[in-house]
């Protein structure tokens, strides 16, 4: 014999619409989740080797000598490291150059550079810039 359900269709339609309800809101958060992660810090600042090689390629550098392409890895390391001490790493390309050039004196001595340091980290925010540039002609 079917044992009939003593739960009432009330109480059934009640509780499978909260589930499905959880179901919904639970899509509609990851949705927004995976919307909203952070940039990663390779977005925010790309990788030296991808500027130098993006600069050269677009033409818009013939050639780059040893040591500016050291300078400019320094500046990404120091951009990655040092300046990421107290906040994230700021998307470079969010500050134009003339906004850099009061930025970067202001929080190198936040971040104690020595002017070697800090001229390290402008060569790597000039030379993205520089790309940015090419690439969008
Ligand atoms: C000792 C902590 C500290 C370090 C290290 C530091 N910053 Fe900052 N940074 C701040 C604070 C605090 C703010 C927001 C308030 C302000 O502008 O002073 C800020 C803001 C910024 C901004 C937003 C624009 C603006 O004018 O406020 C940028 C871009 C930035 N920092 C880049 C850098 C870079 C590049 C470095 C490395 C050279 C660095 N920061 C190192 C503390 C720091």
């Amino acid at each position: 014999m079917v044992r009939r359900s003593h739960i009432p269709a009330w109480v059934v339609s009640i509780v499978g619409w909260r589930l499905h309800r959880q179901s919904v809101v639970f899509a509609l958060l990851v949705g927004v989740i995976a919307s909203v992660r952070c940039a990663t810090t390779d977005e925010l600042a790309p990788p030296a080797g991808a500027v130098l090689s993006g600069l050269l390629r677009s033409g818009a550098l013939p050639t780059m000598s040893d040591p500016e392409r050291a300078t400019i890895e320094l500046g990404r390391f120091l951009y990655v490291t040092d300046c990421a001490d107290c906040h994230a790493p700021e998307p470079v390309l969010a500050h134009t150059l003339s906004a850099w050039q009061e930025i970067l004196p202001r929080m190198a001595h936040e971040s104690k550079m020595n002017s070697d340091e800090v001229a390290a980290v402008r060569a790597y925010v000039s030379a993205l810039h520089r790309l940015a540039s090419t690439t969008a002609r």
